[in-house]
């Protein structure tokens, strides 16, 4: 008898080496089934801040906690197998010193059993990743539309407009990649200057709102399946539109209800079981 496949998870050290080679494929996941769903399509799944507007009903990523990512991303552990899984950082569990970065780090592996982080920032948050790079906690850095810094943007804006902002968007790519970071999400900035910095560096670009040149493609679940609201971002693809579906199937249910249509007899118990299993 032979014995049952196992299965083993894609490392951080394989998404690493895929720069300039395979794109890299990435969702974002935060429960279980959509984990179960996705995981066998994609390299690596992102449990991303995005939560706390995506599943919360908030208006940015900022009252995202470290426990509401801990409950997430150990259910996207459960419900995965083959894909690597990157959990996010959220706003300021990371950002006033490396030490309490690494507590928040190390909490985040050690109580969801994910091979990595994702911070947000470039040349400022660079000493940071160094810090949990060198301790052993392999660090997704994320520039360009950091959406933790929604309110110093001004707005979900296109970052890296114009040489100067363009030069300190390239400055980030290099110090979080010095840093140690093992890739880089670049989301929202022009095309052009995604194409430079996936050129210009030797870990993989991920890109959401970038350049087809990059190393690889994230985007949120719920955006590309139409869960997430009207508004979707220019760079989203909507892929489906199973909110609007959702909406006709929960019609029909009620429309049955109300008629008393369902449940019909094959929804109901007899009285007395026909068989040991109709219970
Ligand atoms: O929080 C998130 O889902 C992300 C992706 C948009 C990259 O950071």
């Amino acid at each position: 008898m032979s014995a049952p496949s196992q299965t083993r998870r894609i490392s951080v050290p394989e998404l690493r080496a895929r720069k300039g080679g395979e794109p890299i494929v990435s969702l974002t996941a935060y429960t279980a089934p959509m984990a179960r769903m996705l995981d066998p399509h994609v390299d690596f799944l992102l449990v991303g801040d995005s939560l706390g507007m995506v599943v919360y009903g908030f208006e940015s990523t900022l009252p995202v906690t470290l426990d509401m990512m801990i409950a997430h991303g150990a259910a996207v552990v459960r419900g995965s197998s083959h894909a690597c899984i990157v959990v996010d950082m959220p706003f300021s569990t990371y950002e006033a010193s490396p030490e309490e970065a690494y507590r928040s780090a190390a909490r985040v592996l050690a109580e969801t059993g994910c091979a990595a982080v994702k911070l947000e920032g470039g040349v400022t948050i660079a000493p940071t990743i160094a810090f949990l790079t060198a301790r052993g906690i392999p660090v997704l850095a994320h520039i360009g539309l950091t959406p933790q810094s929604v309110n110093a943007f001004g707005g979900f804006r296109v970052q890296g407009r114009g040489e100067a902002h363009a030069a300190a968007v390239r400055a980030d790519a290099r110090a979080v990649e010095d840093a140690g970071a093992f890739g880089i999400v670049i989301e929202g900035v022009p095309e052009p200057l995604a194409r430079v910095i996936t050129k210009e560096t030797n870990i993989p670009t991920i890109g959401i709102g970038a350049s087809p040149a990059c190393d690889g493609q994230v985007l949120v679940t719920e955006d590309m399946i139409g869960m997430f609201g009207s508004f979707t971002p220019k760079f989203a693809k909507r892929y489906a539109e199973l909110g609007e579906q959702l909406e006709a199937i929960a019609a029909d249910y009620a429309r049955e209800v109300r008629a008393r249509s369902f449940p019909g007899p094959e929804h109901c118990f007899a009285a007395e079981p026909a068989k040991p299993r109709d219970q």
